[in-house]
């Protein structure tokens, strides 16, 4: 009798199971800390079938883990980090894996006019103002969460309502973050949308630092680009756009093919932007799409890869050399150029050129913005003949 209950229970607890799956589970939370100022900090979790596992907490709606399977299938926390607020807070945070604005990178001087009323914001970095501000940038307030599950992805999506004049811009702003995995694949899409009640500038993006190898490894250098874009955004010596728009064509920033970072980075050693930290102008989106495809990053050592995706017109290619050697997650040391970020996004200092596409948002208009991470494992040429079944990719090789 005992046997036939416990038999009976065992496939409920199985049928349970399996709908649960089929319905989609949400994403669990857990605690993480607490700010400065004493907000609890939640972090929470998702996961594809297929090894991926990424952690969002709610300060900055950041992403805070990204673990990935390497060619063999060792899973590596491949972003920068920290392993608690405090970090996050401290001054050796450059905005690591952050949601970043109200408008991401720089505006000229932190002054821009808008329906004839000129606005001034924060001058915090040089003679600019650079991601949103110094206390209430959108990485630093604590956003709430919501978390949803379905048949094939889950995801949990964060809100935060930015008052008027909150950093200095305009309106009061409703900005939502939503970070989704599908089950079956190894893909992390994040898509934003914002509301206001006046019109204001607004450019989102996520500030990750990847290192395939794996966060803490000593360079990314040995990583190769591609970035499908003809051209590009000068800098002028403080890093704002010149507004001109130029080919990459036979310069240091043509990576239209598969190309080692390490091969050209140290031409921009004495330049002002001492590496690459560049806007690339992407190619149109392809009649009737919503995203294009942005860059792919390739890095041989682990056989990982990621392709990005976005219905954004920019990608900024920061090569990470601000890092300084300080210590994050798991006591890893971040040296320079160890990890280097792809921030989707429109161009820098838009409010300030009219030839580039707008980042006004208007009452009654809704933003939206998508961008879709896709990892996936292949096999480094030289070892190409020894695995089996395993795809060698040859096209568009490193050059
Ligand atoms: C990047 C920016 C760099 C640097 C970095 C943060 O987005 O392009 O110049 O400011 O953020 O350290």
């Amino acid at each position: 009798m005992s046997l036939k209950v416990s038999k009976y229970a065992a496939s409920i607890a199985a049928l349970l199971m399996l709908s649960a799956i089929a319905n989609g589970q949400k994403p669990e939370s857990e605690p993480f800390g607490k700010t400065k100022d004493g907000t609890a900090v939640e972090v929470y979790t998702l996961k594809s079938s297929k090894g991926l596992v990424a952690k969002i907490m709610t300060r900055g709606a950041t992403l805070t883990e990204l673990h990935l399977p390497d060619k063999d299938g060792t899973i590596a926390d491949c972003i920068l980090g920290w392993d608690d607020v405090a970090g996050y807070e401290s001054e050796d945070n450059q905005y690591f894996g952050c949601t970043t604005g109200r408008v991401c990178n720089r505006i000229a001087k932190g002054k821009f006019t808008l329906d004839g009323k000129e606005y001034t914001l924060a001058i915090n970095n040089d003679l600019n103002h650079l991601h949103g501000g110094v206390e209430k940038s959108l990485d630093k307030v604590v956003w709430t969460a919501k978390t949803w599950g379905g048949e094939k992805a889950s995801g949990v999506t964060f809100t935060y309502k930015s008052p008027d004049g909150e950093e200095g811009y305009p309106g009061n702003l409703t900005v939502s973050v939503t970070y989704s995995v599908p089950r079956d694949k190894n893909n992390l899409s994040i898509s934003y949308k914002a509301t206001t009640d006046q019109a204001t500038p607004v450019n989102l993006t996520n500030h990750a630092y990847f290192n395939l190898s794996g966060a803490g490894s000593k360079t990314v250098l040995n990583h190769a680009l591609l970035v499908n874009a003809e051209s590009y955004t000068p800098n002028d010596e403080t890093l704002i756009p010149t507004g001109k728009i130029e080919s990459v064509e036979g310069t240091d920033l043509d990576f239209r093919k598969f190309t080692r970072i390490a091969k050209r980075v140290k031409n921009f050693d004495e330049k002002p932007e001492i590496g690459y930290d560049h806007n690339f102008v992407l190619k149109p989106k392809p009649e009737g799409k919503k995203m294009v495809f942005a860059a792919a990053l390739r890095d041989a050592k682990s056989g990982r890869q990621m392709r990005i995706m976005t219905s954004e017109p920019g990608i900024q290619f920061y090569s990470g050399n601000f890092l300084k050697g300080q210590v994050g997650k798991d006591g890893k040391t971040y040296a320079h150029r160890s990890a280097l970020c792809l921030e989707t996004q429109h161009f820098p200092d838009s409010i300030n050129h009219e030839n580039f596409p707008t980042t006004v948002l208007k009452p009654g208009e809704e933003f939206t913005s998508q961008s879709v991470y896709q990892f996936s494992t292949f096999v480094p040429r030289k070892n190409a003949g020894k695995a089996k079944g395993k795809k060698s990719e040859s096209k568009n090789d490193e050059k």
